[in-house]
């Protein structure tokens, strides 16, 4: 049986990847990821990891990897239509008889759930502004500062403290409970299997989106009780790795630049405070996704994270992401407060205008944190901090970054900018040279695992085998190469892939792409889990690519050519056999060379 394309993603999306995991591995978190003894093989310290943030999971011990569906059948040893029943289940997803069904109950669903929550939200401005239980709520506000505009604008309301009122309305206007739990407006009871209202007591944000859809909500309490916010899952209308809160409005005001924070309260403060370009991500770290969508509507972020320690941290996680993607990022150094919300209130509007001129480059905040970090009159300190700040130059690609921030580091610490670009430059071609021998063991490692089962052709040309995984890695994970391939903007076809697993790859997922769209998931129904951890691991082995990523999928779509056509003369060339092996171990040898191995 097929089962369609949106209920697959209905699957993932109601199967959390760390709590399905977590079931079976006991997970810790590091980072912003979770980690765990591999359940794939025997180790003693964890090397699988979960990637919460985009639902997948992956062993740098064996390179087992994939998303929650290929986690369960590798871990029930079940086949792929199995494992979805079993996840469907476990979510209470109904599989739909025949995909046509399903195709317009889905299509129905994010209409439905669109509309329910549109009469939420007016069910809650109603509570806010007209009902005697919304009083504290709307003392709450008051005491926060949010005029009756501000409120009107961005359509504040509040969930009565109650555990069926909004329920028992949506139902009188003949939403049904499946409608409601799906998009997360009821929590169902696990002992008596009733829906009950899930925001209750809170005041509320409704998230609207670009497109000026209500998607999602976000409660807050009003005093100091956890959680201090509850915010709507994923729902088939809204994904929070995607949505941005306020983008809404910012996206008219953002040509110039865009003020990302980290809080509800601190975007609402900073639109009623004249910046109407200020957007925050929800309930989330920022993603590679949010990235890619703030750089479609602006050229420079100023980040404007809280300034504890874990603000702090995630603002340099922000730079990297946006960095990525082209964007210009500065960052707000705030002082005398913990947030723009709170800094508005204390220092008023000019104050942060002010801010937002001194805001520093990525660089010039790095240098100042390594500043504050040593005391520079000491010999020894001055040179831990100049090794530091070289360290951090060296990551910049850009020859003129280089240059410029050696110069800048320099008269900053009091040494020349050739010593400091000169350590810079060492330490850049070490790590490239790190970063390409590390690129070289893992193709090993990976071809010595997967050769004899998912790709046996693979070791007879190592070069094109690699570039085909480069290729196939980043056709997964970016739509725009799958695009370009789709319209002959990129001219590529399944006879250029080398290996007969590459060839399979490829063509299923231009398949995919061109019949709706592609999902990794979907690749299941073809591909055996060893195979999908292969494929899964070529996107791992790719998402740092995004850097030049256009030019990268160029080159390496010309390597495959041309190793093709080498492939193709040899082939008709009339070597012997012998001739043929001594040539393979010549080039296997100049390969190393070339990378750098003894
Ligand atoms: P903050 O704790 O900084 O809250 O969390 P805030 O927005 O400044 O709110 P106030 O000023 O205390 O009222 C920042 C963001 O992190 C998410 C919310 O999106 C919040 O706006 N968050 C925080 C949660 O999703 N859940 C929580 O329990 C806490
Ligand atoms: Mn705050």
């Amino acid at each position: 049986m097929k089962i369609p394309r949106e209920v697959v993603e209905e699957i993932i999306r109601r199967n959390d990847i760390e709590q399905v995991i977590g079931s079976y591995v006991t997970l810790k978190p590091a980072g912003s990821n979770m980690v765990g003894l591999c359940p794939f093989h025997s180790e003693n310290s964890p090397s699988f990891t979960v990637f919460g943030s985009d639902d997948h999971f992956y062993c740098f011990g064996c390179g087992a990897g994939g998303d929650v569906i290929t986690f369960t059948m590798k871990m029930e040893n079940v086949d792929y239509p199995t494992a979805l029943e079993m996840l469907a289940r476990r979510a209470g997803i109904e599989i739909p008889q025949t995909a046509e069904s399903a195709y317009g109950d889905r299509g129905v669903k994010r209409e439905r759930v669109l509309k329910m929550n549109e009469a939420a939200a007016r069910f809650f401005r109603h509570c806010l502004t007209k009902e005697p239980c919304g009083e504290e709520a709307r003392q709450y506000f008051k005491k926060r500062g949010i005029t009756d505009g501000t409120s009107k604008q961005f359509y504040l309301g509040y969930a009565p403290n109650d555990f069926g009122k909004l329920t028992n309305y949506l139902k009188s206007l003949g939403f049904t409970e499946e409608e409601m739990i799906v998009g997360f407006l009821c929590g169902k009871s696990q002992k008596t299997g009733r829906a009950y209202d899930y925001f209750r007591n809170r005041v509320i944000f409704p998230i609207v989106d670009t497109s000026r859809n209500i998607v999602a909500f976000g409660g807050r309490v009003m005093d100091d009780s956890k959680p201090k916010y509850l915010n709507s899952s994923d729902t088939p209308a809204f994904k929070k790795s995607k949505n941005l809160f306020a983008l809404n409005y910012a996206k008219g005001f953002c040509a110039d630049q865009i003020i990302l924070c980290e809080g509800y309260m601190d975007v609402i403060a900073l639109h009623q405070a004249g910046f109407p370009n200020a957007v925050a991500t929800l309930g989330t770290a920022i993603t590679e996704e949010h990235a890619r969508i703030i750089s479609r509507y602006t050229k420079k972020v100023i980040i404007s994270y809280d300034s504890d320690e874990a603000g702090q941290k995630a603002a340099n996680k922000a730079m990297l992401l946006l960095g990525r993607v082209g964007v210009e990022v500065r960052v707000l150094k705030m002082e005398g407060a913990k947030d723009p919300d709170e800094f508005i209130k204390k220092k008023g509007a000019n104050a942060f205008k002010a801010l937002l001129s001194e805001s520093r480059t990525g660089f010039e905040y790095k240098l100042e944190a390594v500043l504050s970090k040593h005391d520079i009159s000491q010999v020894e300190e001055k040179r831990r901090a100049a090794e530091e700040i070289s360290a951090v130059i060296a990551n910049y690609h850009s020859t003129v970054e280089r240059e410029l921030y050696s110069k800048r580091a320099g008269e900053a610490l009091g040494i020349s900018a050739d010593a400091i670009g000169a350590d810079a430059e060492r330490l850049r071609k070490k790590k490239i040279r790190e970063i390409s021998i590390e690129q070289t063991r893992e193709a090993h490692a990976t071809l010595h695992q997967y050769s004899n089962k998912v790709n046996p052709d693979a070791a007879k040309n190592l070069r094109a085998a690699y570039a085909e995984e480069a290729l196939l890695g980043l056709m997964m994970i970016y739509p725009e190469y799958r695009e370009d391939i789709e319209r002959g903007r990129v001219e590529l076809s399944e006879s250029d892939f080398f290996t007969a697993f590459g060839k399979r790859a490829f063509t299923a997922i231009m398949e995919l792409h061109s019949s709706g769209g592609f999902v990794y998931a979907m690749l299941g129904e073809s591909f055996n889990p060893d195979e999908m951890s292969a494929l899964q691991d070529m996107q791992v082995r790719r998402r740092s690519l995004t850097e030049n990523g256009p030019e990268i999928f160029r080159s390496t779509a010309d390597i495959l050519k041309a190793e093709a056509q080498k492939q193709s003369a040899e082939e008709s060339g009339g070597l012997s056999l012998e001739e043929k092996l001594a040539l393979k171990r010549k080039k296997l040898e100049e390969a190393r060379k070339k990378r750098g191995e003894n």
